[in-house]
């Protein structure tokens, strides 16, 4: 999907940013079309804050201008912008492909409205179909709770499998937090609610990146223009 769409996917949702918003800056190749749209408003005189999902996010709101805060000071914001890598029917998702989904879930969770930016490649009929579900995890015992999980991914009834990620290139990927993402593959999840509360009954995991119940719009760009998912 070509970057012109994303950026269109972007401009839908920077046209709901209004001056006095406190708002969530995702992360990701699309959330940053949103951020350097918003950035243009900002010195166009947009009076916003942002609050980013990441240290990468962080770093390009700051060169473009966006005050930021944080949630220490502001408690609560008015919406999140950010990508996804997995959207269903329903409006919920797998996030977690740029392994920040920690901070993502906080900031949203955070916020009166999420809204979703992404390409068409990212609609799918069930979640984890196509796409292996990141689960953040602690570093200590990681060898216990990578067992744990892939329990979970064999009950399943599939064949699924779970990667450290960065293990294959020799350098396990860290998080912003300073945690790990194991990457899940469960095939199609038919029961989300379920699968979620038992990866946050494993004691190494810190958070998993299916967001259930948090979207409530998303603006997806398709070859044909943009489409708005509600
Ligand atoms: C990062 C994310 C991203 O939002 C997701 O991976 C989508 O990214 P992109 O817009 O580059 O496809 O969840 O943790």
């Amino acid at each position: 999907m070509s970057e012109a769409l994303k950026r269109e996917a972007a401009g839908r949702a920077v046209a709901e940013i209004r001056s006095g918003m406190k708002v969530g800056l995702g992360t990701g190749s699309t959330a940053r079309h949103f951020v350097d749209l918003l950035g243009e408003k900002v010195r166009a005189g947009m009076d916003i804050v942002g609050v980013p999902t990441s240290e990468a996010t962080a770093s390009q709101a700051r060169e473009c201008g966006i005050p930021l805060s944080d949630l220490d000071t502001l408690a609560r914001l008015d919406v999140t912008v950010d990508g996804a890598d997995e959207i269903d029917g329903d409006l919920n998702l797998i996030k977690g492909a740029g392994g920040a989904l920690l901070r993502e879930k906080i900031v949203a969770a955070a916020s009166d409205a999420m809204i979703v930016i992404a390409d068409d490649t990212k609609v799918v009929e069930a979640l984890g179909g196509r796409f292996p579900l990141p689960v953040e995890v602690n570093r200590f015992g990681l060898g216990a709770t990578r067992a744990l999980v892939q329990r979970l991914v064999d009950g399943h009834g599939t064949d699924g499998w779970v990667k450290l990620r960065g293990e294959e290139a020799g350098t396990p990927f860290e998080t912003d937090g300073g945690h790990l993402i194991l990457d899940a593959f469960f095939g199609r999840i038919s029961q989300p609610e379920a699968l979620s509360n038992e990866l946050l009954n494993i004691p190494g995991v810190v958070q998993h990146g299916l967001f259930l119940n948090m979207c409530r719009k998303a603006y997806v760009a398709t070859p044909n223009g943009v489409e708005t998912l509600l």
